[in-house]
């Protein structure tokens, strides 16, 4: 017979969690489609216009004791987050177009409901952005920032954030990168040390992009920083330091959503009835500006190895030489303008079964990038804020539970990141219940046969 008995949170396991009170405050360097989508996307659900569909934060529920316990509080009702009305906006890009002008560019919501939220976006204008041409070979804005060297720059930028926190009002701050994919580049010496990467600002080196002096600059006021594109950005061991050093959370890399998504879904199916796989051809047409900065091959290498690396990782090619050790993974994105926002994800699937006899998979995923990308931001949003109030977290660096989110999620260094979109569930899910002191939920479940 199930047991009925009720769990009980261990009071003394609570981490201190200090409430959401005031104001938070979402700066944005890069204000293009994702970014534009997911802010028009809260002023619509604040003013009661649409739902937050795909939001674990605001739909979600989280199953707390024993299966006989029905006890599923809302995610947002079982921890301090802050709530939408909350969110403050503020962003750099190098286009002068205001928040409302952006998203008509992007294409994405349609006008009807822009104009339902007009005078909101139309007041968020972007701030001149730290830009460099040879970061992102296929813009050309003017929208920035001038200095002598790059910490001129992320000087400014420090200026920038100080100001929106005087001027919002917002008591706490949050900086998520929706800026372009930039070019390919390693870590190198230049990326060792907080002495070693102020050296290089200073010195205009060639190894730190636009998108680390955003991140430098976030992180010397103390304010977390996500990365939603594949840019090294704080996956270097000079973020990992400062993060912990001024107790600001960092997580990455690159939002994970369309085709990586899905095949973060279907890999760990095949692995789990031990289903070999020959091989995995995905291609992408899409028409959007991420789409023309991607068809520059400096950007692309950024975002192949991104999505190249998912496979590897579910399938252990290492474990199970004979189902995956051949398996052939390939990956193309197409420019092609005519479809703007809404891509087309196509994966061919060549997998095999009992005896070796070979089977075909085709999936073909009509998409909208920054559909699904939106709630990945607002929920990343409101978790690093929640980890900077939180005692257990703000001190730790990288947020490794929020690998849910991302295509190539950060990890410490030497350890190998967890692909499975369930294994990333369960491991932002206990994560929450730790963090209250409640039992974590392994599925066992010998109890209920006692
Ligand atoms: N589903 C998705 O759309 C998705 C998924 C994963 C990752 N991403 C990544 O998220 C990022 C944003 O995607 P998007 O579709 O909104 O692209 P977008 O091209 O519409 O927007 C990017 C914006 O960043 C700006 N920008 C470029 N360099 C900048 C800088 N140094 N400082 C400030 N702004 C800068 C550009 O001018 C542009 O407005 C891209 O890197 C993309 O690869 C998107």
């Amino acid at each position: 017979m199930a047991s009925r008995q009720k769990t009980a949170p261990n009071k003394s396991n609570t981490a201190e969690i200090q409430p959401a009170k005031g104001k938070l405050g979402v700066m944005i360097p890069g204000m293009g489609a994702v970014a534009t989508t997911f802010v028009a996307g809260v002023e619509a659900i604040r003013k009661g216009l649409a739902s937050p569909i795909g939001s674990l934060t605001q739909m979600g529920t989280i199953r707390l004791g024993k299966r006989t316990e029905g006890r599923s509080p809302l995610v947002k009702e079982f921890l301090p987050l802050a709530s939408l009305p909350d969110l403050v906006f503020t962003g750099w890009d190098p286009f002068e177009d205001d928040m409302y002008t952006a998203a008509r560019k992007a294409g994405v919501l349609e006008r009807e409901l822009l104009d339902k939220v007009k005078p909101f976006l139309t007041s968020i204008k972007p701030r001149p952005a730290v830009f460099d041409r040879n970061y992102v070979k296929k813009l050309d804005g003017h929208h920035v920032k001038k200095g002598k060297n790059k910490m001129e720059l992320a000087e400014q930028v420090r200026a920038d954030i100080r100001e929106f926190r005087k001027s919002s009002g917002a008591s706490r701050l949050i900086t998520i990168w929706c800026g372009s994919t930039e070019i390919f580049l390693k870590p190198t010496a230049a990326h060792q040390s907080v002495k070693a990467f102020e050296k290089a600002m200073q010195s205009n080196d060639e190894n730190v992009a636009p998108s680390m002096v955003y991140a430098y600059a976030s992180l010397m006021e103390g304010v977390p920083f996500a990365n939603g594109a594949p840019n090294l950005t704080v996956d270097l061991p000079v973020m990992h330091e400062l993060s912990r050093k001024n107790e600001a959370p960092i997580c990455g890399k690159d939002f994970k959503t369309g085709q990586t998504l899905m095949k973060t879904i279907l890999a760990p199916g095949f692995k789990a009835r031990l289903l070999g796989l020959n091989g995995w051809f995905s291609t992408n047409i899409l028409g959007n500006r991420d789409g023309e900065v991607l068809d520059d091959p400096g950007s692309f290498k950024t975002k192949e190895e991104s999505k190249l690396s998912v496979l590897e990782h579910i399938l252990q090619p290492d474990l199970y030489p004979e189902l995956y050790g051949k398996m052939s993974h390939v990956v193309r994105i197409n420019y092609y303008p005519p479809r703007g926002d809404n891509k087309e994800g196509w994966d061919n699937i060549d997998i095999f079964g009992w005896l070796g006899y070979p089977m075909q998979i085709k999936v073909d995923f009509l998409c909208r990038d920054s559909i699904l990308a939106a709630p990945i931001v607002l929920d990343l949003v409101l978790f690093l804020d929640l980890a900077k109030r939180t005692s257990e977290l703000r001190g730790i660096g990288i947020q490794e539970w929020l690998s849910f989110y991302f295509k190539s999620p950060m990890t410490a260094p030497g350890l190998y990141p967890e692909h499975d979109l369930f294994i990333q569930l369960m491991k932002l899910k206990n994560t929450l219940r730790h963090l209250k002191g409640e039992e974590l939920i392994t599925h066992l479940g010998l109890e209920y046969y006692d």
